[in-house]
């Protein structure tokens, strides 16, 4: 069922700056032709089209039954099921690459999903993490104080809002060798693209009133959000 987050996941998606994260994504990944790669929370599905458009044997694993209908719709030649990260319906050893993007900030315990990562991959795959941190998202405003309170309302309900500022750590700990972290700065000044984060500042008594602010700021083209995005990858 295509529903308000599938549609802001394809706004994102389109994004230049996305798409060359993506891109950066599958570099890191290294998987050559008919090598074995999952998409963890695959979402919508592109990134294992974009994968099998590189030759890759990828497919794509998700909880949410209306994402992997989706997918399957979107992509009916490509391989999506129904599953966590934290129980992988692959055997040991069995995969040479794994992506997640913008994933373990929502799991409840992302070192439990990077184990279960290094259980079905082989000796040599390769893990690829992406995705922000929720505590480094900023907006500009004319008042950063409150700015500052109504942001912080973002992570709320998270289970894990610093996961992407942990991955190269999980890696670390979890046994990966030739671990690396980089970072991109995400640059929003189309409020609707940002709108799917920003709805949560109504968690904040005056969350309301400021992002009619924001609107108002957006209809004068002077929004300006940022996001930090960390990639993290490592060998098994
Ligand atoms: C923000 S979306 C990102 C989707 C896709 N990776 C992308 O970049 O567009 C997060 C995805 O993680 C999935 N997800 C949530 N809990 C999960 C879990 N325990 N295991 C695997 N995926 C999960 C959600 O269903 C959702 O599709």
């Amino acid at each position: 069922m295509v529903n308000d987050f599938v549609l802001a996941l394809d706004q994102l998606d389109q994004l230049p700056a996305s798409a060359g994260l993506r891109q950066r994504s599958y570099q890191l990944l290294d998987a050559r032709a008919g090598e074995a790669v999952l998409d963890v929370g695959c979402g919508t599905g592109l990134a294992v089209a974009e994968l099998a458009a590189l030759g890759v044997a990828a497919a794509g694993l998700d909880p949410d039954p209306d994402m992997i209908e989706v997918a399957g719709d979107r992509y009916p030649k490509s391989e999506f099921r129904l599953g966590s990260a934290e129980s992988l319906p692959y055997a040991d050893g069995s995969l040479r690459g794994y992506r997640a993007d913008k994933v373990l900030h929502a799991l409840p315990d992302p070192a439990a999903a990077v184990a279960e990562a290094a259980r079905v991959l082989a000796p040599g795959g390769r893990i690829v993490l992406l995705g922000q941190d929720w505590e480094g998202i900023a907006v500009d405003s004319d008042d950063p104080v409150l700015t500052r309170r109504v942001m912080a309302a973002l992570s709320e309900g998270i289970p894990q809002p610093l996961a992407a500022r942990r991955y190269r750590n999980l890696l670390l700990d979890t046994g990966f060798r030739d671990v690396a972290v980089e970072g991109h700065l995400a640059v929003f000044t189309d409020i609707d693209v940002m709108m799917h984060l920003l709805r949560r500042t109504s968690n904040d008594p005056e969350g309301p009133s400021w992002l009619a602010g924001q609107r108002d700021r957006a209809k004068r083209d002077r929004f300006f959000g940022m996001a930090p995005i960390l990639i993290a990858s490592g060998t098994r």
